[in-house]
C-alpha cells in the first residue's frame, strides 16, 4: 500500500531523538508520522541503554549494600541471596512500563508510529519494509534522521552477547559470570563493571588511557572514582591496550600491550570467562539508503549537519546519536526539540556548553561545564573550590561520606565555569550546577542561596563558598 497523503514530518528512528520529536511536532500541531524498526519505542535508551542499565544498577547496589554495609547501621539480616532471574525481570518489567508509556504519548499527541525500517528513496519519500510483512511508502515536507548508534566492535574479537559481549550481553547475562574482562574505561564499562563485580563476578577493566571515566571527566575526580571502585574490588589495568584476542579456549585470552605515551612497552596476556567491548558506540546508518540521496557521513560514521541540524538538503536533517556532539539521551532529546521548533519556527536552541553527565556508579560522578585539564589545555585561568561530604551533616548521619564537589570559576568575574561531583545523589546534585551554568550564576550567587538542611545539597553551597571565600564547616 502506499499512503498518498503528505507528512509534515517524517522521522526515522523512535529512540529519545525520534520519538521526542514526533511528540512536540504533534504539540506543534504538524502531521507526523515516526518509523522505528525494533517494535518498541524509546530506542536504545529505553530498551538496552540508561534504563535496563540503570535497574540493575539500582537493585545491584542494594544486594550489595545488604551483603556489606547493615551491621554498622543497626540492621542484621539473615540469608541474603541472589535471584539473578527476577533481578532481570524486574529490569524488564520497568522497560516494558515505559516503552508502553512512550507509545501512548505518541498517540495522545497525533503522531502517527509505523514499526517497520526506513529507507530513503528520494528526497521526498521514504519506503518502510514493515515488521508484519509488507511495505509502504511515506512522502514528507521535512525528514529527521533519528537511529542512533551501535557499539564499536573490537576487530578481530566476534560478538556472540554470551561469552564476548557489549551492553546489549552485560544488561541480559543469565549466570553471573566467574570473571569478566571489560575492554574500556569509559562509562559504558565501569557501570557495567560495577553491577557484575556487585553481583560477585572477578572484575578487570582495562584501559587505554592513563585515566578512566571517557571524555570529560575531571581528571582528579577520576582518579577518587578508582580508588573507591578499586575498593569495592574492580581491578584495573590503565594505560593499556588490547591488542587482539582468542576465543577458542574454554576462557577467552586479551593479548595485552602496557603503554607508556603511547608506546607499546611490554606485553601480557589475561583471561576471563566473559569479555564486555566497551570501546565506544559509532552511529548507525545501515540500510537508510543515504547513497540514494547522496548524503555524506564524516569519517566516524556521523551524519554531517549544519547548526540547524539540517543535511545539506535543508529539509532532512539529523539530530542525537547519528550526528555529532556526546551520546547522551538528554542531549538527543534536547536537539530533537530545537530541531523541530526549527521546522515550525524558523529557531531553536541547545547551549552545547551546558550538558550534564553522569556515571551511575557507587558514588555517582556528574559534572558539567569545563574539567580543570580544559582550563589548563586552554590556558583559561580559574579558581578551584571544594568540599567534602565527609564534612556533611546528611552524608554523616547517611554514613555515606565518600566523594567531594569541586567548583571551578573564573578568577575575575567569580562567574561558574564548571561543576565536578564525586558522591552520594551527584547525578540529581548536577542539576543545580547546569542551572548555574546556564544562567551564568557566579560561585557568590549559589553561595548566597539558602539550602535546606540536613540536605547534601549543602556541600554544593559550601564548594561554592570554598571557591569565592571560604566554606563554613570545612
Ligand atoms: P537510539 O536510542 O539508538 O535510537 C535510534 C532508533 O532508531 C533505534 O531504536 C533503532 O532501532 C531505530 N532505527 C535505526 N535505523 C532505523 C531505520 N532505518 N528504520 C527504522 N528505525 C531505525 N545516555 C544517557 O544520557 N544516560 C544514560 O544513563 C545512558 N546509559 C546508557 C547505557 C548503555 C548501556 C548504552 C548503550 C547507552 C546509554 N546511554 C545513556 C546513551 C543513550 O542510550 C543514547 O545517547 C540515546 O539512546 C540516543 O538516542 P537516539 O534516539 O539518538 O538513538
Ligand atoms: P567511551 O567513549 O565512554 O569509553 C570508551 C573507552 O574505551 C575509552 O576510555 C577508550 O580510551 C577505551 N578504549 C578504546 N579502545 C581501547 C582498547 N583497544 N583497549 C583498551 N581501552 C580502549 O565509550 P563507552 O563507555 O562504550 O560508552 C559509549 C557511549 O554511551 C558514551 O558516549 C556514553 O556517553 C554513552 N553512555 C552514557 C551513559 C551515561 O550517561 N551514564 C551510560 C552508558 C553509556
Amino acid at each position: 500500500s502506499s499512503s498518498s497523503d503528505e507528512k509534515d514530518l517524517v522521522i526515522i528512528g523512535g529512540g529519545v531523538a525520534g520519538y521526542v520529536a514526533a511528540i512536540k511536532a504533534g504539540q506543534e500541531g504538524l502531521k507526523v508520522t515516526c518509523i522505528e524498526k525494533r517494535g518498541a519505542l524509546g530506542g536504545t535508551c529505553l530498551n538496552v541503554g540508561c534504563i535496563p542499565s540503570k535497574s540493575l544498577l539500582n537493585n545491584s547496589h542494594m544486594y550489595h549494600q545488604i551483603l556489606h554495609d547493615t551491621k554498622n547501621r543497626g540492621i542484621e539480616v539473615g540469608d541474603v541471596k541472589l535471584n539473578l532471574a527476577n533481578l532481570m525481570k524486574a529490569k524488564d518489567a520497568s522497560v516494558a512500563g515505559l516503552t508502553k508509556g512512550v507509545e501512548f504519548l505518541l498517540k495522545k499527541n497525533g503522531a502517527e508510529y509505523i514499526k517497520g525500517t526506513g529507507s530513503f528513496v528520494n528526497e521526498n519519500e521514504v519506503k518502510v519494509a514493515l515488521n508484519d510483512g509488507g511495505e509502504t511508502t511515506v512522502k514528507g515536507k521535512n525528514f529527521l534522521i533519528a537511529t542512533g548508534s551501535e557499539a564499536t566492535p573490537f576487530p578481530g574479537l566476534e560478538i556472540d552477547e554470551k561469552r564476548v559481549i557489549t551492553s546489549n550481553g552485560a544488561i541480559a547475562l543469565e549466570k553471573v559470570p566467574e570473571s569478566m574482562l571489560v575492554i574500556g574505561g569509559g562509562i559504558i564499562g565501569l557501570e557495567m563493571a560495577s553491577v557484575w563485580s556487585r553481583l560477585g563476578a572477578k572484575v578487570t577493566v582495562v584501559e587505554f588511557l592513563g585515566q578512566i571515566g571517557g571524555p570529560g571527566m575531571d581528571t582528579e575526580i577520576a582518579k577518587a572514582a578508582q580508588k573507591t571502585l578499586k575498593k569495592q574490588g574492580i581491578e584495573f589495568k590503565l594505560n593499556t591496550k588490547v591488542v587482539s584476542g582468542d576465543t577458542s579456549g574454554e576462557k577467552i585470552k586479551l593479548d595485552v600491550d602496557a603503554t607508556k605515551g603511547g608506546k607499546s612497552e611490554t606485553s601480557s596476556q589475561l583471561e576471563a570467562e566473559t569479555v564486555l567491548v566497551a570501546i565506544g558506540r559509532r552511529p548507525y546508518t545501515a540500510g537508510l539508503g543515504l547513497e540514494n540521496i547522496g548524503l555524506d557521513v564524516d569519517e566516524r560514521g556521523r551524519v554531517i549537519i549544519d547548526s540547524e541540524y539540517r543535511t545539506k538538503i535543508p529539509h532532512i536533517r539529523c539530530v542525537g546519536d547519528a550526528t555529532f556532539g556526546p551520546m547522551l539521551a538528554h542531549k538527543a532529546e534536547e536537539e530533537a526539540v530545537a530541531a523541530v521548533e526549527y521546522i515550525k519556527k524558523g529557531h531553536g536552541h541547545v547551549n552545547y556548553g551546558c550538558i550534564p553527565s553522569v556515571m551511575y556508579t557507587y558514588p555517582e560522578v556528574a559534572w558539567v561545564g569545563q574539567s580543570e585539564q580544559d582550563l589548563k589545555n586552554q590556558k583559561i585561568p580559574y579558581r578551584v573550590g571544594t568540599f567534602p561530604f565527609s564534612a556533611n551533616s546528611r552524608a554523616k548521619t547517611n554514613l555515606d561520606t565518600e566523594g567531594y564537589v569541586k567548583m571551578l570559576a573564573d578568577p575575575e568575574t567569580d562567574r561558574l565555569l564548571g561543576v565536578h561531583i564525586i558522591g552520594p545523589n551527584a547525578g540529581e546534585m548536577i542539576a543545580e550546577g547546569t542551572l548555574a551554568l546556564e544562567y551564568g550564576a557566579s560561585t557568590e550567587d549559589i553561595a548566597r542561596t539558602c539550602h535546606a538542611h540536613p540536605t547534601l545539597s549543602e556541600a554544593f553551597k559550601e564548594a561554592a563558598m570554598a571557591t569565592y571565600s571560604k566554606a563554613i564547616h570545612f
